[in-house]
């Protein structure tokens, strides 16, 4: 079966067109990033209006890849929770307008469980379940039990800042532009990721909860003693490699360390990754590395399909659809 997938739960408009969950027909993703690179961050009114502008070039395109017409779908599923209000609306709003007039089911994907399904998308019917799923993105750090493709429990969360956002945020601090993911990934391989030992927040014993707000401001801290109180001093390029590869390292640290916590209470056979932060390259080095030793498997999808896109929407609802778990017409978007 066809599934339609629409995601426009914060600045990428995507849309996709999967078959039987696992084969991709189409994946389009526009991207917005430009539009918000001058402010530092996503802001909700313009990816609003982007999204508006590009999600019907976006579907078309997406139907002529995967050579279909709108009447060979089976079902449309579109994101309606967590992400931004009306970013999420305009997606659902398309979905609803679709399955209603193609008179075909219309399903509610979880953005977090889309997430975590980039694995299953990448693995096919490798991937064991029940498994750990982190999700590591621009707003979320959780750490999940995954059951099978639609159940996920979860085990823990940030109490504060996620992981991406507290990359974006240095990022923006060290004038490396907006996302700051990949270019502290990237500019990190050129620094010595011990020269400055930040702070790694691991809360109370045995807690499978998140905190990257005090890593945040140790950066700030560290940034203003090397420049003075004054913003974009820009550093010299071993300093900024140095700061990039220490605070890199204390977010991945303590991803590893939790999760590995959480293997020693829920013996599972696999650890999926998901979210944009999946993409950086210490974290999936030092992660399948720790997992090597301890012969769990590593789930971990390829960069294209860690970041927002559709597949992920298109290939999960499937699994849901399979299960009779379909949405109403007024089934609403929610934050
Ligand atoms: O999953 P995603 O596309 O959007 C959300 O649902 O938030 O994730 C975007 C986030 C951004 O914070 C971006 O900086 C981060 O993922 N990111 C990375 C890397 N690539 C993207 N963070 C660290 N290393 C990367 N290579
Ligand atoms: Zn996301």
């Amino acid at each position: 079966m066809l599934i339609l997938g629409i995601e426009t739960s914060c600045d990428e408009t995507s849309v996709a067109v999967v078959e039987d969950g696992l084969s991709v027909r189409s994946n389009l993703v526009g991207t917005q990033e430009r539009l918000h690179l001058k402010y530092g961050g996503v802001v909700p009114e313009i990816a609003c209006r982007a999204h508006l502008e590009s999600l019907l070039p976006i579907l078309d395109e997406a139907m002529k890849t995967a050579g279909i017409t709108l009447n060979d779908l089976g079902a449309v599923a579109v994101t309606t929770t967590p992400g931004l209000i009306g970013a999420l609306l305009i997606g659902v709003t398309a979905a609803k307008a679709l399955a209603w007039t193609l008179k075909i089911p219309l399903i509610a994907v979880h953005h977090l469980h889309a997430h975590i399904f980039a694995a299953k998308l990448e693995h096919g019917k490798a991937m064991e379940f029940p498994c750990l799923s982190l999700v590591v993105s621009g707003g979320h750090t959780s750490l999940f039990l995954s059951s099978k493709e639609t159940r996920h429990e979860l085990l823990g969360a940030t109490l504060d800042d996620a992981a991406g956002e507290a990359f974006d945020k240095v990022g923006k601090l060290l004038g490396l532009g907006y996302p700051g993911g990949p270019a502290i990934d990237s500019i990190a391989r050129e620094g010595d990721p011990a020269r400055v030992p930040f702070p790694r927040a691991y809360l109370e014993p045995g807690s499978l909860d998140f905190s990257f707000s005090g890593l945040k401001t140790a950066v700030l801290y560290h940034y203003q003693g090397l420049v003075g109180a004054r913003c974009n001093v820009p550093l010299p390029r071993k300093e900024l490699a140095d700061l990039a590869a220490s605070f890199q390292e204390a977010v991945v640290d303590v991803l590893v360390e939790k999760t590995l916590l959480a293997l020693r209470k829920y013996p599972v056979k696999g650890v999926a990754l998901g979210g944009g932060v999946a993409s950086n390259s210490r974290l999936r080095k030092r992660l399948s590395l720790a997992l090597e030793g301890r012969h769990i498997r590593p789930y971990f999808p390829p960069p294209a399909l860690c970041t927002d896109n559709a597949a992920i929407v298109a290939g999960l609802a499937y699994y849901k659809y399979l299960e009779g778990e379909l949405a109403s017409l007024e089934v609403e978007a929610a934050a």
